[in-house]
């Protein structure tokens, strides 16, 4: 099935990374020198989506600079004028209440979310292999964890596994290492079906007072069910500073100049 749209929810307030995040967004964080929103953007292009969608809010003007520039003076991407639009989050009230901002831009079809600050390093674009296995039913990009990191993850309770893919009973939003069904995390990719919008529009805030994808997910599953997708690559949580850190270093390695610096780090010499 063609999925043509995508929405980045870049209007969260990036508190782990304050104070910079005071003023520079989160997603405009450098890796090297593209910021983390290029990388989920190029993600979606080489998945062959073609309508982008940011759900920004106040401070995070500097997202639409960035490409505002890339779309109409760099070589980087070449896309349809009119094909990139902004919708704003008035507050910050959690990542379902961001995509639920997108809702009028939508329509009628199911749907791409790509989170920036979950960085997934691949030759083949995430959210385009899971755009290739969709099969009706919500999706999200899953991987293992250390069981000490459950609670900082959406976590799928697993009735039925296969090679690249989990099918998902149940899902619970930051559960305690004890109370965790198991350890496979849901990361920021997701292909959801449009009628999440009439749930998250009757959810009540969750853990954290936010409204939480998650819970919509976990509420649709009698009707759409929930498939977890076990994709390749390496993927670096960003929205720490421990992943933006590790990202940094990954991506510099891949470099003769850079991954230099690196050695010569290690030898003492810087
Ligand atoms: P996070 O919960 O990781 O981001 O959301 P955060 O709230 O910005 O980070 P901390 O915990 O304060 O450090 C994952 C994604 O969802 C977006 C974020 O911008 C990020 O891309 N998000 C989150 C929104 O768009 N709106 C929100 O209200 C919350």
């Amino acid at each position: 099935m063609k999925i043509n749209k995508v929405v980045f929810p870049v209007g969260g307030l990036g508190k782990r990374f304050f104070p910079i995040t005071r003023t520079i967004p989160k997603e405009m964080l450098g890796i090297i020198d593209k910021p983390l929103i290029h990388y989920a953007f190029e993600e979606a292009v080489a998945a062959g989506i073609e309508e982008f969608i940011f759900v920004t809010r106040r401070g995070k003007d500097s997202i639409e600079d960035y490409f505002d520039y890339m779309l109409t003076n760099s070589e980087y991407f070449h896309i349809k004028t009119g094909s990139v639009c902004y919708v704003r989050q008035s507050e910050p009230l959690g990542l379902g209440h961001a995509v639920l901002c997108a809702k009028n831009l939508i329509g009628n079809e199911p749907f791409a979310v790509v989170s920036a600050d979950d960085l997934i390093v691949h030759e083949k674009s995430c959210i385009g292999e899971m755009i290739k296995h969709y099969n009706g039913s919500n999706m999200v990009a899953s991987i293992n964890v250390a069981s000490a990191e459950v609670s900082k993850y959406g976590i799928l309770d697993v009735a039925h596994e296969t090679d690249k893919f989990l099918i998902a009973k149940s899902v619970d939003e930051k559960p305690s290492p004890k109370s965790a069904k198991s350890t496979h995390a849901i990361v920021g990719r997701y292909i959801l079906s449009n009628k999440i919008f009439d749930v998250l529009g009757n959810l009540e805030p969750g853990i954290g007072g936010e409204i939480q994808l998650t819970d919509a997910l976990l509420k649709m599953i009698p009707s759409c069910g929930l498939t977890g997708f076990k994709f390749e690559g390496k993927r670096f949580d960003c929205g720490s500073r421990e992943g933006l850190l590790a990202a940094i270093l990954h991506v510099a390695n891949q470099s003769e100049a850079l991954s230099c610096i690196i050695k010569n780090f290690y030898k003492g010499e810087i």
